[in-house]
């Protein structure tokens, strides 16, 4: 059973975690999202200069929630693709001089390994092969988890990311950010049947549709005419020339309807079509009433399991990227100390990181 540090600064969230195998012994994050709402979005700078700052305090702390000594942890691990390369630098240095330091070995993992091990913290038992959709701010993937470090995307955006697409809504609405969770609050007050809006879907050459990819472009772009064409509408609107909160309750229910349906579809053909029997989901928009409600509507029918992981396991976190180190590191796969930080890499490529 291998205990591993694990440290993860990928984007926006300075986290720190223990892990005893699929076990969280710890697990320390400290958010910057109100260093970035005024902006808008994440700003890649702020975000690396935030972590330097927060990083010492957020290691302390968790260190100290676990009353662990460096002499019962087996290795070290950070996030060191993909993400922000200067966010990425902040947690990849530390670990990397933590483990020359504390002489432990270092294990550089995969970012969306992570949020696929976070299926296997809230249920520890699981074991592959199974479905992962990860939805997040930065993606929307499905992943056929085969074994530790074997995956295969097989469906992805073309566009937009998921929360992307919420977060882009929400601002076109000019609800704030981030804006998943003020869409998904005021969709509950709405109807979803309201307006009609187009799932955006990829065209194959030989004819149809792509069945597993997805796009969210088109859909905020019927969002965004939505909005013109209402305003133009004077009973939508207040005083001020504004859209009523009822009227911004509709579209935010229909958007958000449109998206559920088309994850939920994509993702049971998917567990359907290659025999998979789970589907674990990951990232912020795993939070989404919407998309909880069609999935594991349409699971049951199909037999199918689905797990929706604590949220604190499914936005970004240390734990996760902490289980996947320590089955790494199980199995004998260490990184080298010379291990850089990149901003792209494809999952099907994580076994590079390691001496094998
Ligand atoms: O996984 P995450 O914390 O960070 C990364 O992007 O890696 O995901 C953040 C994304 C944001 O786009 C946020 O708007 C979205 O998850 N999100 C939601 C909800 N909560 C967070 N989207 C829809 N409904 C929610 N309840
Ligand atoms: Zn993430």
């Amino acid at each position: 059973m291998a205990t591993v540090f694990a440290i993860e600064t990928s984007c926006d969230e300075t986290a720190a975690a223990i892990v005893k195998n699929r076990q969280v012994c710890s697990n320390v994050v400290a958010s910057q999202i109100k260093i970035h709402q005024p902006y808008g979005g994440v700003v890649p700078e702020v975000a690396s200069r935030s972590h330097l700052e927060m990083l010492n305090q957020v290691v302390a702390q968790c260190l100290a929630q676990a009353h662990f000594t460096w002499a019962e942890i087996d290795g070290i691990a950070a996030t060191c693709a993909p993400g922000l390369v200067g966010a990425l630098l902040v947690g990849l240095t530390a670990a990397k001089s933590l483990a020359i330091v504390r002489q432990k070995p270092f294990v550089g993992v995969h970012h969306l390994e992570g949020h696929i091990y976070a299926a296997y913290l809230s249920e520890p038992d699981l074991q592959p092969p199974f479905l992962c959709l990860l939805v997040s701010g930065g993606h929307t993937s499905l992943i056929h988890v085969k074994d530790c470090g074997v995956y295969e995307t097989v469906g992805q955006t073309r566009d937009d990311a998921a929360g992307e697409a919420f977060d882009k809504v929400a601002r076109l609405l000019q609800l704030g950010y981030p804006g998943g969770p003020i869409v998904d609050k005021l969709a509950a007050m709405g109807n979803p049947q309201a307006f009609a809006l187009p799932e955006g879907r990829i065209s194959l050459p030989e004819g149809g549709y792509h069945p597993y990819d997805s796009s969210f472009s088109g859909l905020k772009t019927a969002v965004l005419q939505l909005v013109q064409k209402l305003k133009k509408e004077r009973d939508n609107c207040d005083s001020e020339g504004s859209l009523r909160d009822a009227v911004i309750n509709d579209i935010a229910a229909s958007f958000q309807e449109t998206v559920a349906k088309s994850l939920t579809k994509r993702a049971i053909a998917c567990a359907v079509n290659l025999g998979l029997k789970t589907i674990a989901v990951g990232g912020g928009v795993a939070a989404n009433s919407g998309l909880r409600q069609h999935l594991q509507a349409a699971a049951a029918k199909h037999d199918l399991r689905v797990l929706f992981p604590p949220l604190k396991y499914c936005t970004d976190n240390a734990a996760m990227i902490g289980c996947a180190a320590a089955e790494h590191l199980e199995r004998g796969h260490i990184s080298p100390l010379t291990l850089g930080a990149n901003s792209r890499m494809s999952l099907g490529d994580v076994m590079e990181l390691y001496h094998v």
